[in-house]
């Protein structure tokens, strides 16, 4: 008694799974994300969950986008690296399965899971930051996941970094995201590949290409962790960029516990050992006030399912009709 679906819509892949009260995950099934194409996403969402519905009694459907979702937690208003705009995903997916649907923000829905049932599931206040192709932030506070006034508060990858910097997907300049995400560290990569770099070329060749357009994130980590001194340090700059921001958010929100997931729980020491050096150098007030631990996701990729499946089951509508 008491399943949810949880489905989390990544660039590639739609993870989908029929979860429990205990957070555990039973069965599970995948579709690829159909490229540029917002029909038929909801397409594929829809018959992902139709497949697992036809074999659990489902008391509701979370599903997590990357993007921001409005306050009844029903439509993406707007993904700053998908093709979504005011899309009406909840409603579109409720009335083809019949079964009240949750829309939740897809690191919200991380951030809960861990809250929940990982490595923030012993404190009350705790901030989550995704690392992937953007930055995504989900904040719990006393226990509650913060949401704002209209659906959009945890936001953390807009946070501006760098005034006048990079262009952001959401149209701003020096996002956080810009800096400290896995599309930002393929850039950096690239850039130093076509200026020339020596260290770079060294890189390409460790990643096994010779064209710097193929490079990825995942090849980065890889280098970095095989030792290429260029790749080390394109992750250490990274973790640089995250723990001048962290310091920034800990002023917001003083949180019990920073948890670091997505792309960067791969590189961990390479990429946490920066980011906290540059976090307690830029803490403000750093002498005089307590600093929260970094913690790792433990949920891996698994925490979007189970989060938004929980948030689903706590929160979800009543059955439409
Ligand atoms: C989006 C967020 C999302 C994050 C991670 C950001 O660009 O604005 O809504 O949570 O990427 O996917
Ligand atoms: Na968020
Ligand atoms: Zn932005």
């Amino acid at each position: 008694m008491g399943l949810s679906i949880g489905i989390d819509v990544g660039g590639t892949k739609i993870a989908a799974g029929v979860v429990g009260p205990d957070g555990k995950i039973g069965a599970r099934t995948h579709r690829d994300t159909p490229a540029d194409s917002v029909d038929q996403t909801a397409k594929a969402i829809i018959d992902a969950a139709a497949e697992l519905i036809a074999d659990h009694e489902i008391e509701a459907v979370g599903i997590g986008a990357a993007g921001f979702v409005s306050a009844d937690r029903s439509t993406v208003l707007f993904a700053p690296n998908l093709a979504w705009r005011d899309e009406p995903l909840g409603a579109r997916v409720g009335d083809a399965l019949k079964v009240p649907v949750v829309v939740e923000n897809d690191a919200n829905a991380a951030a809960w899971g861990e809250f929940a049932f990982g490595a923030a599931r012993d404190v009350q206040d705790m901030v989550c930051i995704t690392v992937g192709t953007g930055i995504g932030g989900g904040v719990v506070l006393g226990g509650e996941m913060l949401r704002g006034a209209h659906g959009v508060g945890a936001e953390l990858g807009h946070m501006r970094v760098v005034p006048g910097g990079h262009r952001c997907g959401c149209g701003a300049r020096g996002c956080w995201e810009q800096y400290a995400s896995g599309r930002a560290l393929v850039r950096e990569g690239r850039a130093q590949a076509d200026s020339g770099s020596l260290a770079a070329a060294q890189m390409l060749s460790v990643c096994g290409i010779t064209d710097s357009a193929e490079l990825t994130g995942p090849m980065i980590t890889t280098a970095a962790t095989q030792g290429d001194p260029c790749a080390v340090e394109l992750l250490d700059d990274l973790g640089r960029w995250l723990g001048e921001g962290l310091a920034s958010i800990v002023t917001l929100f003083d949180p019990s516990l920073i948890v670091l997931g997505g792309g960067v729980s791969a590189a961990k020491d390479l990429v946490t050992k920066s980011a906290l050096v540059a976090f307690e150098r830029n803490l403000p007030a750093k002498a005089n006030r307590p600093h929260p631990p970094f913690g790792i996701a433990e949920l891996g990729n698994d925490a979007g399912i189970i989060g938004a499946a929980d948030l689903a089951r706590l929160e979800a509508p009543e059955p439409r009709q």
